[in-house]
């Protein structure tokens, strides 16, 4: 479908976003590990708990729904697929943030889910998780990575990958129901992005 040039009017309760997807086709060389003491963990099998905790803790700010609105099983299926592998960056003992890397398309890797808590933001451990994602994704033998993120992710995003060797390719308008109103996240979170009802 072809979306009309010009201004398009969003219904009430409706939230929309640009979405850009990034990709790379071979190993990029590493930025600078930034210091700091972060460690890597990675979780087999999830607890659903603990993943929709980290998830929200990461991604309310930024309006991440898609992961908090699925039922245990849908979200079993995925997380705890053999392909799909899921780390928490570890500071102080606190799990700050979260990788997930989807390596289910046979030769890709998906960036799945990637960030740090709001008070990692701009600490250099986003730098660092990204080059261990990087490490674990062509740690395969894959000839693409790749990931989307949208206007409604923190402003930095599409520079830091594209700093990071991905290059932008596509570009989407994703619709969907506002997660403040049926309670998926509080009325509170993502103020850059009003509500409307
Ligand atoms: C998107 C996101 C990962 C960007 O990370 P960030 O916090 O801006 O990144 P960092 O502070 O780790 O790094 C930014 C740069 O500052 C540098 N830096 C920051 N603190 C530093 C320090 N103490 N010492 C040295 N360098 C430092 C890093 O090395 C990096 O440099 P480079 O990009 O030129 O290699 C982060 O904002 C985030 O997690 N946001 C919330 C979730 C989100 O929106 N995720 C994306 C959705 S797909």
């Amino acid at each position: 479908m072809t979306l009309p040039d010009g201004y398009s009017d969003i219904p009430a309760g409706k939230i929309a976003a640009v979405v850009t997807h990034l990709e790379m086709t071979a190993r990029p060389s590493l930025r600078p590990d930034p210091a700091g003491t972060f460690t890597l963990r990675r979780v087999d099998s999830p607890d659903l708990t603990w993943y929709r905790d980290l998830n929200r803790s990461v991604g309310e700010e930024w309006l991440w729904f898609s992961r908090l609105q699925i039922s245990d099983a849908e979200l079993a299926a995925i997380i705890h697929a053999p392909l799909v592998e899921v780390y928490a960056l570890v500071q102080d003992g606190r799990d700050e943030g979260l990788l997930e890397l989807d390596f289910r398309e046979a030769g890709q890797c998906e960036l799945a889910f990637f960030g740090v808590t709001a008070k990692l933001i701009g600490s250099g451990a986003g730098r660092w998780l990204m080059n261990r994602a990087l490490e674990r994704a062509w740690s395969r033998p894959i000839s693409r990575f790749w990931v989307h993120t949208c206007t409604l992710d923190h402003p930095s995003a599409v520079a830091f990958y594209q700093r990071s060797g991905f290059r932008a390719f596509r570009r989407q308008i994703e619709i969907a129901d506002d997660p403040r109103l049926d309670g998926t996240a509080p009325r509170s979170a993502a103020r850059h992005v009003p509500i409307i009802e």
